[in-house]
């Protein structure tokens, strides 16, 4: 079996543009008896394509197929010993991925009601063009890439993913570790396990992580390992292969279809058992096997997990197997809760100010120092997420509720020196997270470090 490997993309120039920039990313399978008709496509395809690879006969299209992925398998219906179309059917039963473009000498209907029961993508009548060939993998590849995305905004959609999306905003030391953390494991594929209360950002820092790497721009699935039901719960993932009578069909999985992308397991302490046990075989062998398949697909994926639970105790109770937590723990990220990190209120306040303002198109609420002092004396149980739905509500009830107006029962005092007291509470704030080290507090706050020790006096701290 030869190889033929182009550049990773072809130059957005001459005939290559004509069949669209996805047929760069192709991979091709090109099952045909004739050396001369394979050197041919392959002749075609092989400058065109990401991958171009040849069989002589099934035995070694099928050895191609467990070796690795294809995206468009080619195939020659004439063949000796198994025609094209019974080596397909068999496939479909073991696990077929792919999508198959019969090429045949024979046009009759009998053979074209076949391939379409046999599950065939096309079919290309010998003699063909080169265009004719190029325009069957480019709609090929085309449509697969549409299927993808349709199916996993169908899933984004209905999964009410939508809320952990943005930018990680914070200058607190918390947070900047995070990022500093995030910026250097990105361009690893290692798991990333991140844990943390409710609306401490997990999510959020999740698609960060996933943003950061050069990953960028494959896709970024969020399963809610609680939000579907255990039986449902390893289809769904993992796909199956479904048999009738004429044919066997598949449903891939979200693990396929987040390929090349990042995989996002939130709450994953709710995944049932033999759920876990396939996890950690894909988890570790980085291949998948669809359910009622025989056959495994290589799998290029990054693993990112999150929970709000504890998983040390959930190992102990029996309900989160060990080798699993062990596995997915390698880098453990912990997002503060927002009472440690007051210093980021005002940013995240004003953000969600204005962006909910702009989309409910109302005038942004003004936030005043009072009702800073009196966010920043809460201690925020919903952490982020809280704070994001008071700023929502109140710009629907269009006010911030009293008892985040009125002062009274803050320990800060908001008289007519409430601008220091921000202030104060400010620098504070940002003296705690740098562990009192005021030299890297002053350094974060843009002041000179004689003004903190200043300051610090003046306040007796
Ligand atoms: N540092 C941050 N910067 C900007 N927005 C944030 C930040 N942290 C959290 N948020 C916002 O707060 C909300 C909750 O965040 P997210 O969904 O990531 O939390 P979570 O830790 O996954 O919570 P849960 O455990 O309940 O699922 C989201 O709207 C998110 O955009
Ligand atoms: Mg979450």
């Amino acid at each position: 079996m030869n190889t033929h490997k182009a550049p990773a993309r072809v130059p957005a120039t001459g005939t290559t543009n004509d069949f669209g920039a996805d047929l760069s990313l192709a991979s091709v399978l090109v099952v045909d008896d004739e050396p001369g008709m394979r050197n041919f496509l392959v002749k075609i395809l092989a400058p065109r394509c990401k991958r171009v690879e040849q069989a002589a006969n099934v035995e070694e299209a099928s050895a191609a197929l467990d070796a690795a992925h294809f995206d468009v398998v080619i195939l020659d219906n004439v063949m000796p010993g198994k025609s094209g179309l019974e080596w397909l059917r068999e496939q479909r039963k073991v696990g077929f991925y792919a999508d198959a473009i019969l090429v045949t000498a024979f046009a009759d209907l009998e053979t074209a009601i076949e391939a379409l029961r046999a599950g065939a993508a096309d079919f290309v009548l010998k003699p063909f063009r080169s265009n004719q060939i190029l325009n069957a993998v480019a709609r090929s590849i085309d449509r697969q890439h549409l299927q993808r995305e349709n199916y996993l905004l169908k899933h984004e959609l209905s999964s009410e993913a939508m809320e952990g999306r943005g930018r990680l905003l914070g200058s607190s030391k918390g947070i900047s570790d995070i990022r500093e953390i995030l910026a250097r494991v990105a361009p690893q594929s290692i798991p990333v396990l991140f844990t943390g209360d409710t609306g401490t950002g997990k999510e959020i820092a999740a698609r960060t992580l996933h943003a950061l790497s050069d990953r960028a721009d494959k896709p970024f699935v969020p399963v809610n390992c609680a939000a579907v039901s255990p039986e449902a719960i390893a289809n769904e993932l993992f796909g199956y292969i479904h048999a009738d009578q004429q044919s066997a069909g598949r449903q891939d999985g979200l693990l396929f279809h987040a390929r090349g992308g990042t995989l996002f397991l939130d709450e994953v302490a709710e995944l049932p058992l033999p759920v876990q046990a396939t996890l950690l075989r894909v988890i570790e062998e980085l291949r998948i096997r669809p359910i009622g398949s025989s056959r495994e697909v290589p799998l290029n994926l990054r693993f990112i997990f999150a929970t709000n639970a504890n998983l040390e105790a959930a190992v102990e109770a029996g309900t989160f197997r060990k080798d699993l937590y062990h596995r997915i723990n390698v880098l453990n990220i912990k997002m503060p809760r927002l009472v440690e990190r007051k210093g980021d209120i005002l940013e995240l306040s004003a953000m969600f100010m204005r962006k909910f303002s702009v989309e409910m198109g109302v005038a942004p609420l003004p936030l005043s120092e009072g009702v800073l002092l009196k966010l920043a004396c809460y201690d925020w149980p919903g952490n982020v997420r809280e704070l994001r739905n008071l700023i929502e509500r109140s710009l629907i009830l269009g006010e911030i509720p009293p008892e985040f107006c009125d002062a009274e029962h803050c320990e800060f005092p908001a008289a007519a020196d409430s601008l220091q007291a921000v202030e104060r509470l400010h620098i504070l704030t940002v003296l705690d997270a740098c562990d009192g080290n005021r030299a890297e507090a002053a350094r974060r706050l843009g002041v000179s470090r004689k003004t903190i020790d200043r300051k610090c006096a003046m306040w007796d701290a």
